[in-house]
């Protein structure tokens, strides 16, 4: 036997660790939390073991027990009081982010990152504005230009609410420049725009969309997000953002999609953000629920795989359970 390179010698306990290229801290880590302006007791979701939408008067509490795990970001998400076809529910004063991110910024020292959408604050549950006359899937399309000045409405409403991060999710052509110049024309130019760069428009967000009550009334997404078979598109979707003056490059869904992790570590410098959204994490539950796989080990492993293909920071609902077992 004539084996000089043995890699097992360095798998013994005791050197492992010293040796592992990948570690996860809950400072990784983004915590979605859901507040919902119709309700005023928490409300759980169904396709989401674990998570509620709380009402505006329970946002601190429940950003107090993310923070109790040594979580410290949060990325809100509004369920309106009532929705529209322009969604002005989503940039109004007194809005559900706006008064949820005022409470929590005032009450905790929470990193507050807030979703600007529109599909959530819509009657028709698209990220849009939607063209006069479309009401089949097949006439559908949500008019990109239009629908900017309601971005950068939104995303001022919340900064000035004290959002700390802004988190544009519509996946409009020049959402993140349009922003930008928003928030620097309104006195924030320190609020930093993390970007959901690449966001496919992926079959996972079923159960988010429960969640937050923003599933499309007709058609779907793929007009504006992107196509599941692409992957050199995202390079040139993140080099836009980029180009606008995103701060944090996000991919989105995040198992699925590490290819694009990777691509995005390698090609941009700028800090790299995965999405575990909501699918990734109820199939996770629903086979734990039912004896065939061990949840604390599948979900450290499912975070741990994020970042080693290169993210930086992971929006995931097992922040908590994950940092409680750190
Ligand atoms: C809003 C938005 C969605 C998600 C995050 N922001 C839904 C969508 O695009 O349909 C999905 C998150 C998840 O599935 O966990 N545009």
């Amino acid at each position: 036997m004539d084996l000089t390179d043995r890699p097992r010698r360095l798998r013994r306990d005791g050197v492992r660790d010293l040796v592992s290229e990948t570690s996860l801290a809950p400072s990784d880590f983004v915590a979605p939390v859901f507040v919902d302006a119709t309700t005023d007791e928490r409300v759980p979701i169904e396709s989401m073991p674990g998570h509620e939408r709380v009402p505006v008067d329970e946002a601190v509490s429940r950003v107090e027990e993310v923070r109790e795990t040594g979580v410290e970001a949060v990325m809100l998400f509004g369920i309106p009081a009532g929705k529209d076809a322009e969604g002005s529910r989503a940039w109004a004063n007194d809005g559900v982010v706006q008064e949820a991110t005022r409470r929590i910024t005032a009450e905790t020292d929470a990193y507050v990152v807030t979703d600007v959408c529109l599909c959530e604050y819509t009657e028709h549950g698209h990220c849009g504005i939607v063209e006069d006359g479309a009401e089949t899937d097949a006439d559908l399309t949500v008019d990109n230009d239009a629908t900017l000045p309601l971005l950068e409405r939104i995303a001022v409403s919340h900064a000035r609410a004290g959002a700390d991060m802004v988190a544009p999710s519509g996946m409009m052509d020049g959402m993140v420049g349009a922003i930008r110049e928003a928030l620097d024309e309104d006195g924030h130019a320190n609020v930093p725009i993390m970007s959901y760069a690449a966001k496919y428009e992926s079959a996972f967000y079923g159960p988010f969309r429960d969640a937050a009550d923003g599933a499309p009334a007709f058609g779907d997404r793929r007009h504006y997000q992107m196509d599941p078979a692409n992957r050199r598109e995202a390079v040139r979707e993140v080099a836009l953002d980029v180009e606008q003056g995103a701060d944090v490059l996000m991919v989105k869904p995040a198992l699925p999609y590490l290819d694009v992790v990777s691509d995005v570590r390698r090609r941009f410098d700028h800090p790299v953000a995965a999405y575990n959204v909501s699918g990734e994490y109820a199939m996770l539950h629903a086979a734990a629920e039912n004896g065939w796989l061990d949840l604390d080990a599948v979900a450290r492993e499912s975070l741990l795989s994020i970042k080693r293909a290169g993210a930086d920071v992971v929006v995931t609902y097992f922040a908590e359970d994950v940092a409680r077992a750190l």
